[in-house]
């Protein structure tokens, strides 16, 4: 693997040459590389709500320490999560629109969120378990031995998938569809079709959905997405779009960032290999592994809220209409707020202090979810693997909102029978 020290020293000088008020976080090109760290270090230290006035993105002020993120998270009078929650504005009379319930503020919000509650009450969990542990050790048993092969395909994107699926009641073979439409909706895929293209594929998922939801409405209810948001009285009448928000969210947000979650938690555990050995002689460790490496990883970077009134934080004024953006890949390791947080452990004794699903109305709907399968996952992996080696160094997806791999080639050189 390269040694990457000579990046890192010149990002960390860098970081602390730069005139404060010229540091802008948003740059993609330090997400890709993985030398973002040290910026986030200083404002957090010197500067901890920070107003870049000039950005590719515009102006907007970084929220970069833990409880300054809970205090906007949980503030969502001032600060409004209405129609846009990432650091990018599209065009102002872009009429392409999907509304959904994670850019919606009370009540509305509310109603929504609640339609689909009990695909994560604790039975619904405890009913999707088995399902998830045989597909994990189906797709885990067929990997090859001795052979590098990339991770992130093979293992993350498709237990993912299969875990996914059911979630909607989705056909199993048809699931890379879910893939797809993902990658369209929170990629730049314009070297793989024009914005036309795009959006009339997204169009085909509205329609691929729909006819699901037809099916279903003439079908007892059932424990998936589809039957809930069909029967839902928030959610029964809505217009196409907003059902198509919807399922996007549903889609992305139970995709990406489990399947980041898998592949950082590798990356984690092979860079720490005291942390590594301590978890395979102890897999009970597990309970607070996962949200650990949940925190190493925090897979989403970001989310934007958008100041309704002016609001003092940190000695400094936000304005009404200011785009306020909460980092939570910043606030995962302010050492004020999260004991040792630049080191990874996989027995921390408060290891839910992090801030990777976010606080307050919109917290992270899925989890538990999550949660519970990543559990399931690496509790199948160590069971079945004593050693999984990474031969080339990561790639990384260009973005400031999604902390994303692309690919991750590995080699394993045995496989215990289970
Ligand atoms: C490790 C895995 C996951 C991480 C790190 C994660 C992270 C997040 C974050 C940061 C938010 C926004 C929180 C905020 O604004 O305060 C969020 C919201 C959301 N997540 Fe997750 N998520 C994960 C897994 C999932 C899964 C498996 C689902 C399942 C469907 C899911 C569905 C959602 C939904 C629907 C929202 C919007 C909630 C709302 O607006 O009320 N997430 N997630």
């Amino acid at each position: 693997m390269a040694d990457d020290s000579a990046i890192f020293d010149a990002a960390r000088a860098e970081a602390y040459s730069t005139p404060i008020d010229k540091i802008d976080v948003a740059l993609e090109e330090r997400f890709v590389d993985d030398t973002i760290w040290p910026f986030f270090e200083r404002l957090r230290r010197e500067d901890p709500v920070h107003y870049c006035a000039d950005s590719p993105f515009g102006a907007y002020w970084s929220v970069t320490t833990f409880d300054d993120i809970v205090t906007v998270e949980t503030n969502h009078q001032v600060f409004s999560s209405d129609k846009r929650i990432g650091i990018f504005d599209p065009p102002e009379d872009d009429d392409f629109q999907m509304p959904m319930f994670i850019a919606m503020d009370p009540p509305k919000h509310d109603q929504q969120r609640k339609t689909i509650s009990p695909i994560v009450a604790h039975e619904s969990l405890v009913g999707f378990a088995p399902l998830i542990r045989e597909r994990a050790g189906k797709i885990l048993d067929e990997l090859p031995l001795n052979e590098p092969f990339d991770w992130v395909d093979r293992v993350s994107v498709e237990l993912t998938l299969q875990m996914l699926a059911p979630l909607f009641g989705f056909p199993f073979e048809e699931r890379r569809k879910l893939m797809f439409w993902t990658d369209l909706a929170t990629t730049d895929m314009s070297d793989q079709m024009t914005q036309e293209e795009a959006r009339a594929e997204l169009m085909g998922c509205a329609f691929y959905f729909k006819n699901l939801w037809d099916q279903r409405v003439t079908e007892p209810p059932s424990n998936d997405l589809i039957s809930m948001l069909a029967r839902g009285e928030a959610t029964k009448d809505m217009p196409l779009m907003e059902f198509l928000g919807n399922i996007l969210l549903l889609i992305v947000g139970g995709n990406d960032t489990t399947r980041n979650s898998i592949t950082g938690g590798l990356l984690a555990l092979n860079d720490h290999p005291d942390q590594a050995a301590k978890l395979r002689a102890n897999p009970a460790l597990l309970d607070s592994a996962v949200p650990e490496m949940i925190r190493w990883q925090t897979p989403v970077a970001h989310m934007r809220r958008t100041a309704t009134a002016d609001f003092v934080l940190g000695g400094k004024t936000i304005k009404a209409g200011d785009k306020v953006v909460m980092w939570y890949v910043s606030g995962n390791r302010d050492e004020t707020a999260i004991e040792r947080a630049y080191e990874f452990i996989v027995d921390r004794a408060r290891p839910r202090q992090h801030t990777a699903f976010g606080f307050g109305i919109h917290r992270c709907f899925g989890m538990r979810l999550a949660e519970m399968q990543l559990r399931i996952v690496w509790e199948e992996i160590l069971k079945r693997f004593p050693r999984i080696d990474i031969v080339a160094e990561p790639v990384r997806l260009k973005s400031c909102f999604l902390r994303s791999y692309r690919e991750l080639m590995v080699s394993i050189p045995e496989r215990v029978a289970v």
